[in-house]
């Protein structure tokens, strides 16, 4: 689902830590790759209106507002981006989804089991729909980890038995660092 001129217009709710990521993301990937939609970054959501306000002057949001389902009922809405806490992915998404609205929802997609299971049965009706879902795994579209997953799905390794993973950051080296 597109407007007419093919663009994209995306609202994010959320827009602290992982918001700020997302903001760059859509502001700076249609100047690296050849995307069939233009995205346009129409508004930002947050809870307090000073800080969305801020933030979208910021980030580059033509407008905050901080009622994300007003949003949902909106018509120039196409996606809805989710960067807001684990608890609330769940509810977002599925009535972002029975809006007929697209959903990039940030990882872990959600806290339990059954919100999970309960997006996942939104995102397979809307996908019946052409409304489209996805989780935005961070590491994803990386090159070396895009090529692994097609040697895997091509089968040119053959059966896989076992993964040995190593994750590398040095964010907690610091002794003293809060447990996380
Ligand atoms: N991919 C990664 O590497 C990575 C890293 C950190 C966090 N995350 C994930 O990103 C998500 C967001 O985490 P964060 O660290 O950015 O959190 P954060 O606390 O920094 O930001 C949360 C934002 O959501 C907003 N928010 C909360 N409830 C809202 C509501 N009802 N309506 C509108 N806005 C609301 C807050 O105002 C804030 O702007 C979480 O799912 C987290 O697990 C992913």
């Amino acid at each position: 689902m597109s407007n007419a001129d093919g663009r994209l217009r995306v609202a994010m709710i959320g827009h602290a830590f992982m918001g700020r990521a997302h903001s760059q993301a859509w502001r700076v990937a249609p100047r690296f790759f050849d995307l069939p939609r233009e995205p346009v970054m129409q508004v930002l959501v947050g809870r307090s209106p000073d800080r969305a306000e801020e933030a979208a002057r910021q980030l580059g949001w033509a407008e905050a507002q901080t009622d994300w389902r007003a949003v949902l009922e909106r018509d120039d809405v196409d996606l809805v981006d989710i960067c807001t806490p684990g608890d609330t992915h769940a509810e977002i998404a599925v009535a972002a989804l029975e809006a007929g609205k697209h959903v990039l929802v940030e990882k872990p997609m959600a806290n339990t089991l059954d919100q999970a299971e309960r997006m996942t049965r939104a995102a397979e009706r809307a996908a019946a729909r052409q409304v489209w879902s996805m989780v935005g795994f961070t590491y994803r579209r990386v090159p070396a980890v895009a090529l692994a997953q097609r040697l895997v799905a091509e089968g040119r390794i053959g059966e896989v038995r076992q993964v040995r993973c190593q994750y590398l950051q040095d964010w907690l080296a610091d002794e003293q660092a809060p447990g996380s």
